[in-house]
């Protein structure tokens, strides 16, 4: 786990920003007809015009430059021509930029036309779950207070948060020490410390936490069929607290329409 010096927490910035940029280019997007592939193109061109690199591409393999998340797919999925947006459909699209060697990570579940009341409850607990989390970071908190705060409210909301993907320490490398539990004990786990840099990114699912990996060795889906959200954020720990790199400048159109507020 290393602490970023302030050169380094500020080229963390830059990379955060471009990663969101093009997530807000994502939302203009959104509409039912569109196709994950129609999103990928995007990500990928916005992303060369910012002078930055997707990191999905080609990492262990990953064969797109975004990751495409509709309905029961809990992460990883894989943008396809063949999937066309439908109105009522709800898709996570997580967006990882690599700016002068450092990468800025974050995610938002868009709906797509209006959501049935199950897609939106499932997507809002996810993205307060998030909130939950970030607002236990700070120097000398531990670890299990982030997954802590993020469990008890999902559970209490009678969703279920997935085990087999956490959040991750990020830098010069997309996925490096520590893990971030989306669930935990208070008091658990590693002191944060000033400089550390990681992700903070829980998946909420309406039913069974358990998921199963595809065929195509990417795609999670949950085991039940049942639906799945997720947001992200990378941040810095801080003394006081934390700063999020990749805050958005202004609400999503196709994610913020019922959030009390937007982080
Ligand atoms: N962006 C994902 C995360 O939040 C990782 C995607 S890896 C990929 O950690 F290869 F699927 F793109
Ligand atoms: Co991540
Ligand atoms: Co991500």
């Amino acid at each position: 786990m290393t602490i970023k010096s302030a050169r380094e927490i500020e080229l963390m910035r830059k990379a955060g920003q471009v990663a969101v940029a093009t997530l807000m280019g994502v939302d203009e997007l959104i509409r039912p007809g569109v196709s994950t592939e129609a999103i990928n193109r995007f990500v990928h061109a916005d992303t060369l015009e910012r002078g930055a690199r997707p990191a999905p591409l080609n990492y262990h393999g990953f064969p797109k430059s975004v990751c495409t998340s509709v309905n029961h797919v809990v992460c990883h999925g894989i943008p396809s021509e063949k999937h066309i947006l439908a109105t009522g459909d709800i898709v996570n699209v997580d967006v990882t930029s690599v700016v002068d060697g450092y990468h800025g990570d974050t995610s938002v579940t868009f709906y797509v036309g209006e959501p049935k009341p199950d897609a939106k409850h499932v997507t809002e607990v996810a993205r307060r779950s998030l909130d939950l989390g970030i607002a236990q970071v700070r120097e000398g908190a531990r670890l299990g207070d982030i997954g802590a705060a993020i469990q008890e409210f999902a559970e209490a909301q009678g969703c279920s948060v997935v085990r087999a993907f956490v959040g991750h320490g990020i830098g010069r490398i997309f996925h490096e020490a520590p893990q971030v539990s989306h669930v935990g004990r208070r008091g658990s786990g590693m002191r944060l410390k000033a400089g550390m840099c990681f992700t903070i990114e829980p998946m909420v699912n309406l039913g069974t936490y358990e998921v199963d990996v595809l065929a195509d060795e990417w795609t999670a889906v949950t085991r039940d069929g049942a639906l799945s959200a997720q947001f992200e954020h990378t941040l810095v720990v801080t003394k006081t607290g934390c700063e999020i790199f990749t805050k958005r400048p202004g609400p999503l159109k196709n994610s913020d329409r019922y959030a009390g507020l937007f982080v």
